[in-house]
């Protein structure tokens, strides 16, 4: 794994994110952790430190707000953080047809899946072409794939994502600036209001993938040349059926599983 100086992860306090705070720490690296939960931040600043980091900036934001991603940069500027790493993390999901969600929710989708990363991913992509160097990891999802009923707003805008970052990376891999798409399939992670037990049955049976696994693929991805990473050899050579599924298989699909919408 490449090392890198300063990595931003937002989102580092749980699941996936935290799992990236983790790998990052053990290398030595100086790491701004964001999110909401001010205590939790603490906890794991602690937790990183111990484990190896040279320093860790915890910092609360709210990244659904408008303007969030402009003040982020602006604080790593004013404590002259010379960030080489971004992890745009964080998201929202819901599973919930449209007629169902409330305005704030999808205001909130938007702003965390969509434009948060997009500003964050501007930003601090400028920085690192002005410097000759630096990374970018956008986190989207397999649900990208899939164009199904209940997730439009999820699938929606990890499509988005998944393609503005491969789209970016193409923009400035001539200036020394890797950008990289991350899109895994079902993580054990609390997200979708998964129990624990059933986390570990997921992980047993290999339906799920483990958050230190989706981070540790992701950083090793980076060191390659590829602009999209989907973890696990099977959800690769799946991915056209599942982008293909027939109306009929999403209809019998959906009428099993319209009682988790919520
Ligand atoms: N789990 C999966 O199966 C899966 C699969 C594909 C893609 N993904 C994507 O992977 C990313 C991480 O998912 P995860 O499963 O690790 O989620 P998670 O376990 O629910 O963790 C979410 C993290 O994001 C922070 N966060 C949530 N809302 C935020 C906000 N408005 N502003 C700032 N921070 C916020 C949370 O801390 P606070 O609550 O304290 O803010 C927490 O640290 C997401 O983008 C998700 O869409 C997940």
């Amino acid at each position: 794994m490449q090392r890198y100086e300063c990595a931003l992860i937002t989102g580092a306090t749980r699941g996936i994110g935290l799992a990236f705070a983790r790998e990052l720490a053990r290398s030595g690296c100086r790491l701004v952790i964001v999110a909401r939960g001010e205590q939790r931040l603490a906890e794991v600043a602690a937790e990183l430190l111990a484990q190896g980091a040279v320093e860790v900036v915890p910092l609360v934001c709210d990244l659904s707000k408008e303007g969030a991603a402009a003040w982020l940069h602006e604080e790593c500027c004013k404590r002259g953080l010379n960030v080489d790493l971004v992890v745009n993390n964080a998201g929202l999901f819901a599973y919930c047809d449209q007629t169902a969600l409330d305005n704030e929710r999808v205001k909130a989708m938007l702003q965390l899946n969509v434009v948060a990363p997009t500003e964050l991913s501007r930003l601090f992509v400028g920085d690192m072409v002005g410097r000759g160097r630096g990374a970018i990891v956008n986190i989207s999802s397999y649900a990208a794939l899939m164009a199904w009923p209940g997730l439009a707003m999820y699938s929606g805008t990890k499509a988005y994502l998944d393609t503005y970052t491969c789209a970016l990376a193409r923009e400035v891999r001539g200036h020394g600036v890797r950008v990289l798409s991350v899109v895994p399939a079902g993580v054990a992670t609390d997200l979708y209001g998964l129990p624990p037990r059933l986390q570990r049955v997921g992980l047993r049976l290999g339906v799920l993938w483990s958050a230190e696994r989706v981070a540790r693929g992701s950083l090793r991805a980076l060191g390659g040349s590829r602009v999209r990473y989907v973890p696990g050899v099977l959800n690769r050579v799946l991915r056209p059926v599942v982008r293909h599924l027939p109306e009929r298989v999403i209809s019998f699909l959906r009428r099993k599983t319209l009682v988790f919408q919520k």
